[in-house]
């Protein structure tokens, strides 16, 4: 029996969470490359609060109404006309290319990876956009080294909480940042170093650094440039770096639009089921909760994940 009417969060302006409402709408088909999947969790990701907000409508648009969100856990449903390597009843994670906020949605499989038994479909959307950007910007970016140093900025953040443990995984040296009720979590992810921002001006405290992942921006990244050594390595993932100042100091500078790929996702999907990483979802909510969510994530300081748990 084919799917009818399902629920989905759409946005039809820019502004405020209040403008995520929850819809019916008619299930849709798989395209050509595409599959339908039955979501069983979706992560909040800043990056739709921004989206949502119009905060990035110069760099990135959108067709009202759209159906916000990219990350996704589910089972395929129904394959689309010339997908290879999928099959129905496999459950899968990554990102969706059409929204993600639903019971059900079409997406191209480019970005999707089996999930293996060992985690959750709510872990699982902690990868795409927290441990799929830390493994894009620490190793295809900065190919970091073992034994060099790492400077990561928001460590107990939905990104920075896999930079901590992936960079200790490749054998760096890891200092990260926190405010005081964070600062526990993230030494247990394994960092060398904790300092807590609220009392400790960090540029005070580190030097030397081989490379800065900064997910901060603004004050943060400009304190930033005094603790790297020359020919060292600040790669943001919220704004682009002044040039002239990674040319004056001597150190490479770039905002990270590095994304994972498929066998980047199954990796830290493995690593995850072995026990060798760890995620955190800091709360879940349903659907219908989705304004909440937002207002929760866009205040900035959540440790780890929020997810929505649409179905077990
Ligand atoms: N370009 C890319 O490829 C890419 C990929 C993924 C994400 N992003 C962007 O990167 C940013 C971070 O993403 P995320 O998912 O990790 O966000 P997130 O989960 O919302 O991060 C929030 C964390 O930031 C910490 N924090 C807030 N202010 C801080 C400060 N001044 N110093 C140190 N830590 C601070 C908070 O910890 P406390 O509560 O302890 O302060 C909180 O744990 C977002 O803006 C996102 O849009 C970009």
């Amino acid at each position: 029996m084919s799917i009818q009417n399902i629920k989905v969060i759409r946005v039809h302006q820019y502004g405020g969470p209040e403008q995520l409402k929850l819809e019916q709408v008619e299930c849709p088909k798989p395209s050509v490359g595409e599959v339908l999947i039955r979501v069983h969790a979706v992560g909040v990701l800043p990056t739709d609060c921004k989206i949502r907000s119009g905060m990035l409508k110069d760099f990135f648009s959108v067709d009202f109404p759209y159906i916000p969100g990219s990350s996704i856990a589910g089972v395929i449903e129904e394959i689309g006309p010339d997908v290879t390597g999928f099959k129905k009843g496999q459950a899968v994670f990554g990102q969706s290319t059409k929204g993600a906020y639903a019971e059900y949605i079409t997406t191209s499989v480019e970005r999707l990876a089996l999930k293996p038994d060992g985690i959750s479909f709510d872990e699982a959307v902690t990868i795409h956009g927290g441990a799929g950007s830390a493994w894009a910007v620490l190793f295809d970016n900065a190919k970091l080294q073992e034994g060099q140093r790492v400077l990561i900025h928001g460590a107990a953040g939905g990104v920075g909480l896999f930079a901590t443990q992936l960079a200790k995984w490749k054998g760096a040296h890891v200092i990260g940042t926190a405010s005081t009720a964070n600062v526990d979590f993230v030494r247990s992810l394994g960092a060398d170093t904790v300092i807590d921002y609220t009392t400790t001006p960090f540029e005070e405290v580190v030097q030397d650094v081989d490379l800065v992942i900064d997910s901060i921006g603004g004050d943060t990244l400009e304190r930033s440039w005094s603790v790297l050594k020359r020919g060292g390595t600040i790669l943001s993932l919220v704004t682009h770096p002044s040039q002239e100042k990674a040319q004056e100091l001597s150190v490479r500078a770039e905002h990270n639009i590095a994304r994972p790929n498929r066998e980047a996702l199954r990796t830290i999907a493995q690593l995850m089921a072995d026990g060798k990483i760890k995620t955190f979802i800091s709360k879940t909510f349903t659907l219908d909760e989705a304004p909440q969510a937002h207002e929760l994530c866009q205040y900035g300081h959540v440790r780890g994940r929020i997810v929505f748990h649409i179905a077990d």
